[in-house]
């Protein structure tokens, strides 16, 4: 009798592991619809944008380059082509200047850090400049930077804005794509940051830029900071990254939901990046396609 109930119960067990896999792909599965669909459920990206019509227009840039990143893992200059139409087309529509930097890429240092030079050398000629990095797309082109801008901070003063507008995500601010206002202070402020030599990292998917001003920032004093520096408190306002089920996204997910909440790219935000994540020249295609079948 005994041996006989041997193979029921090992029949029994792989059912269970049958069933619970069948659970948690379809949990997966929910979990990419429910984030995909975030705008929809109730998430707002956005602000309360009071005085939208009475603001002047802003001269605005878009800055990005799409140099050939030799000492990273990941290439840019894929997904740059595939981009390149979209930015265009965005930019044209927004009547904002369009800048490739690539000239400016200094290589002593891997690429990312010359984000520096590029916004230095044009800042003075525009009210604000909106940094994206090529593994950008922008989904929804009906939202202007100006109405970014004014979300974030709460008016439309040039004067008593803050310097720069980032967002964040499980690791804290992230410098693919922010903004920057034409100032004194930013100016000193990009010469400091291009100061921290430290930080320099070859050979790893971390160039050290984004550590470098996460440190200058740590030792702002607080007053500073809150004067100049603004944090949305959604990331998905300009900065998106897809969800999709991996290890780490599921690690994520589960130490801070929050987080995924606000970052996570649904239908309806303004732009994707794919942040740290291989296959941007798939990712690109696949949402430009989504887009255009909308
Ligand atoms: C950056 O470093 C250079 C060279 O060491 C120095 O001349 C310059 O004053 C520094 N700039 C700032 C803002 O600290």
């Amino acid at each position: 009798m005994g041996r006989r109930a041997k193979p029921i119960r090992r029949y029994q067990r792989l059912r269970h592991l049958v069933i619970f896999a069948a659970a948690v792909l379809l949990a997966v599965h929910a979990i990419s619809v429910v984030l995909r669909h975030a705008n929809a459920l109730g998430r707002r990206c956005f602000p309360e944008l009071t005085d939208r019509n009475l603001s002047p227009r802003l001269r605005i840039a878009m800055v990005s380059f799409s140099s050939e990143d030799k000492a990273s893992l990941r290439s840019f200059k894929e997904v740059e082509e595939v981009v390149a139409g979209n930015k265009r087309a965005y930019a044209a529509r927004m009547g904002y200047d369009l800048i490739n930097a690539d000239d400016l890429v200094d290589h002593s240092r891997p690429p990312a850090w010359s984000k520096i030079p590029a916004l230095r050398s044009r800042l003075s000629s525009y009210d604000w400049i909106f940094w994206n990095d090529a593994d950008t797309v922008v989904t929804n082109p009906a939202i202007s930077l100006e109405s970014v801008i004014w979300s974030v901070i709460g008016h439309a003063d040039f004067d008593e804005s803050p310097d720069f507008i980032l967002t964040e995500d499980i690791n804290g601010v992230n410098l693919g794509v922010f903004f920057i206002r034409r100032s004194k202070w930013s100016e000193t402020f990009l010469d400091i940051w291009w100061n921290q030599t430290t930080f320099i990292s070859f050979g790893s998917t971390k160039s050290g830029d984004n550590a470098a001003f996460k440190h200058l920032m740590d030792n702002l004093p607080p007053d500073e900071l809150r004067q100049h520096i603004r944090i949305s408190p959604m990331q998905c306002l300009f900065n998106s990254y897809p969800w999709f089920p991996s290890w780490k996204s599921a690690l994520r997910l589960f130490t801070s939901p929050s987080t995924t909440w606000k970052g996570a790219y649904s239908h309806g935000d303004f732009m994707v990046h794919f942040a740290g994540i291989d296959g941007k020249q798939e990712w690109a295609e696949k949402i430009l396609r989504e887009m255009e079948s909308n």
